[in-house]
């Protein structure tokens, strides 16, 4: 759909009413509907006369940015089906942030999850390429407004490719599906890609990605995204995003559990954010080199999988004692926070993962964990999740939390045995894989990337991380 921008009333054939609470109803409705609340996605599709239809949509009292995109997005998803081929929105009043989050809510409205199904849903004409929204807003809002949608544009094309991955079952999507999206979205958008295959890895010594890759027939990958915007410069700021990119994780021979298994296809959630991310800022053209590195690989059980007690040697030369092969996720971001102390030398380092179920234990579905030793950075990030809604909370990773990783006969074991602090001891894990880096954070987002939407009675895909990341990328 295309979307244009108008100073003067334009109204379609349907018109979508945003109301914030006990706002005063347009006049048409009052006499129609005077019990209409403004409560934050309270909706109403009201008949008018000539085939006009009007969608009241309340909005509650002072929604954040995540709260007015999911309140749009619902509605438009929900009620789609019933539009007009062109709808308008009156957007008047709503700052920039606001109009982005809201057009990232009605693009996400057309969103289908129902992939593999042989009968498809009706098409809306509206989320086809015939499709027209038109957003009304006041004179002086005009530039911020169509900025806003250039940037909402963007980011929805990263996402809509994201969650498309994430939703993709593992006979769908491996390794190599994700290399081949990295390097399709490289040379579209100009940054460059490099795809580390098994032999190359092996060559250099990534055992670490290796190991947790050598059950499956699907090898695991290194993916190297680097965005920059000028690379005759030596000063500009490098920010190194490394995303565990696990395109089915069975747990190996620590076997997990069939009952949520499938839910499993969703355990590259990092590496969408780093893909996704990359491709923005590219997009965007920010002043920063973005370099988004992906260990991508399968976790499956096989004869040849690695074993509980199996010592590998890490690319940065660090052993690693494989006491459960469930907590995989951390052995190939090892490798992969490696390879960028090691190549890249980023002035910011963060990694985001779906890594543990013990984060979710801890924040639930409303936060991912955040692990930091740098306040600075912890700040800007906490900052970037509270302004867009993809919250962030901060856990601790002092130094008491080492003992949970050290090993008899390793440099350090990938779990500690206990029930307790998971989140925490893998953060710690992580860190011995960091050099030191006075500026890494760590993001556990196993709760956010997968969750409950609109779009399916299962958990499913939400690009977490993309809208976060870019406005982190936007405020450097
Ligand atoms: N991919 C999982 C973590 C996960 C769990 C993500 C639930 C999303 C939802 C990770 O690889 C894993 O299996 N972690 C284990 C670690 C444990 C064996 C130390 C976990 O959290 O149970
Ligand atoms: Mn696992
Ligand atoms: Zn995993």
């Amino acid at each position: 759909m295309n979307t244009q921008f108008h100073t003067s009333r334009f109204a379609a054939e349907t018109t979508i009413w945003p109301l914030q609470k006990s706002q005063p109803l347009p006049e048409f409705a009052i006499s129609v509907q005077p019990d209409f609340k403004g409560d934050l996605n309270e909706t109403l599709l009201i008949y008018g006369t000539e085939g006009r239809k009007h969608l009241l949509l309340g909005l509650g009292e002072k929604t954040g940015l995540n709260g007015l995109l999911k309140a749009f997005r619902k509605a438009f998803y929900v009620n789609k089906a019933k539009f007009s081929p062109r709808v308008s929105v009156d957007l008047t009043g709503f700052d920039a942030p606001q109009t982005e989050a809201i057009l990232l809510g009605i693009y996400g409205g057309g969103y289908n999850l129902k992939l593999y199904q042989t009968t498809q849903p009706e098409t809306t004409l509206f989320y086809t390429d015939a499709g027209e929204l038109h957003i009304q807003v006041a004179d002086t809002e005009l530039a911020a407004a169509q900025e806003a949608g250039r940037h909402a544009n963007i980011i929805w094309d990263a996402q809509r490719a994201m969650l498309d991955l994430m939703n993709a079952p593992s006979n769908y999507k491996t390794p190599q599906t994700l290399a081949d999206w990295a390097v399709a979205s490289g040379r579209k958008h100009d940054y460059s890609v490099t795809i580390l295959d098994h032999d190359e890895l092996a060559r250099q010594g990534y055992n670490a990605l290796l190991s947790v890759g050598q059950g499956s027939e699907n090898p695991p990958l290194l993916i190297i995204c680097d965005y920059n915007p000028d690379p005759s410069r030596t000063d500009i700021t490098t920010v190194g995003l490394v995303g565990k990119g696990v395109t089915f994780d069975t747990g190996g021979v620590s076997i997990k559990p069939s009952a949520n298994m499938h839910l499993m296809k969703s355990d590259m959630g990092g590496a969408a954010a780093v893909l996704g991310t990359v491709e923005v800022a590219a997009r965007l053209k920010l002043p920063l080199r973005v370099v988004g590195v992906v260990p991508a690989t399968e976790n499956v059980v096989d004869g040849m999988a690695t074993k509980p007690g199996d010592v590998i040697t890490s690319y940065l030369g660090k052993t690693i004692e494989i006491i459960d092969t469930d907590a995989e996720g951390r052995v190939i971001l090892a490798d992969g926070l490696g390879h960028m102390v090691r190549h890249i030398q980023p002035d910011i380092l963060i990694d985001l993962a779906t890594l543990t179920g013990n984060v979710i234990a801890a924040l639930g579905y409303q936060a991912g964990g955040l692990f930091t030793a740098n306040d600075n950075l912890a700040a800007q990030l906490l900052a970037a999740g509270t302004h867009t809604g993809e919250r962030l909370w901060q856990l601790p990773i002092w130094d008491e939390y080492k003992d949970d990783i050290s090993s008899d006969v390793a440099d350090v074991k990938n779990y500690s045995g206990k029930p307790v602090n998971g989140a925490i001891a893998a953060a710690k894990f992580l860190e011995a894989f960091t050099e030191n880096h006075p500026a890494w954070a760590h993001l556990d987002i196993a709760g956010m990337a997968f969750a409950d939407t609109e779009f399916g009675q299962q958990k499913n895909a939400t690009a977490f991380g993309i809208r976060l990341l870019t406005e982190f990328l936007l405020k450097i």
